[in-house]
């Protein structure tokens, strides 16, 4: 018998019906049940969606609660207080604390089997939240993390050099904010390092380069003064992720989980390159970083670390 996939999605707000939407499309799961504590919001997400099975890949979508979720694969946390014009993520902190005690005691108690991936900000401390409060192994807890800043990067790298964003292998890691942290000392495109080299006829300008990890970076910011909130790009991320989980991938992704060592890093959730498949997080890939990049990575862990030492658990 082949076994159903079921996806519960809780927040159907941009992001949730983004991941919904992209995983719809994709025919990724046999259900997906929207959960929002605005019941009528997800009822009418589902039926909006449900109304394009004709042209879909069979994926029924429902609304309902938490006793819905039994045996669901994967639960995606898009839930939360939304990101204001101009405040950062570490801002949203303590709003967001409060809504996820709740939401993870419901999930341990109806799904506790299901890997979470958690998409609400600030990721990292959320990512690092849940983990506490929820009884699942750790490594069943993944956050987004600089996966989408990752996308972002490779989408504006390929840009650049003219080639499909696909192509490119380059890492942003550490916090998913302000003190996020691209590799360019790996940054590679068909297998030929992109620092101080030409590559496709361009040659690598240091102050251009800047400037675009400034617009990666940046980019939420840019996005949200522009049309209020990001929701299309962190939902092709969490496609991704899903895809890797449902289908035991192991793929190399950067996401955010409990560092335990890695670069001599601890006692944090942070995004490095980590396998995923159907387990969450089952390993690490590190790529060596220069003087530069490690020092900065030690320094985006403090800030995470600086952001959990205000919440009280
Ligand atoms: C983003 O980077 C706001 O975290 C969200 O698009």
């Amino acid at each position: 018998m082949i076994q159903k996939r079921r996806i519960g999605i809780i927040g159907a707000g941009h992001v949730g019906v983004a991941a919904a939407y992209a995983i719809f499309l994709r025919g990724l799961a046999s259900e997906i049940v929207l959960i929002d504590k605005d019941g009528d919001r997800a009822d009418g997400e589902a039926m909006d969606l449900t109304h394009g099975q004709a042209f879909g890949e069979g994926v029924r979508v429902t609304s309902g609660d938490y006793g819905d979720l039994a045996n669901a694969q994967v639960v995606i946390i898009t839930a939360g207080v939304a990101q204001q014009p101009g405040e950062s993520r570490l801002a949203l902190l303590n709003r967001n604390v409060a809504v996820f005690e709740e939401i993870v005691g419901q999930l341990d108690r109806h799904a506790p089997q299901a890997v979470l991936i958690i998409a609400s900000n600030p990721v990292d401390i959320l990512t690092h939240v849940t983990q506490t409060l929820s009884r699942r192994d750790p490594h069943r807890i993944i956050g987004t993390g600089t996966l989408l800043d990752t996308a972002r990067f490779r989408a504006l790298l390929g840009q650049h050099y003219g080639v499909d964003a696909r192509s490119v292998h380059a890492y942003i890691l550490g916090e998913h904010g302000d003190s996020e942290v691209p590799l360019w000392s790996s940054a590679s495109i068909g297998g030929v390092r992109l620092a101080g080299q030409t590559v496709m006829g361009i040659p690598f300008d240091h102050a251009g380069m800047q400037t675009l990890f400034e617009a990666v970076r940046d980019a939420a910011y840019a996005i949200i003064a522009r049309k209020g909130y990001t929701n299309t790009a962190i939902g092709t991320a969490i496609l991704r992720l899903v895809a890797a989980i449902l289908d035991d991938r192991k793929s190399v992704l950067p996401v955010s989980r409990r560092v335990t060592g890695e670069y001599g890093l601890e006692k944090v959730c942070l995004s490095i390159p980590s396998v995923i498949g159907r387990n969450g997080v089952e390993g690490a890939i590190l790529p060596p970083l220069d003087a530069e990049e490690d020092r900065r990575l030690r320094a985006s862990a403090a800030v995470i670390a600086r952001g959990l030492a205000d919440i009280s658990l």
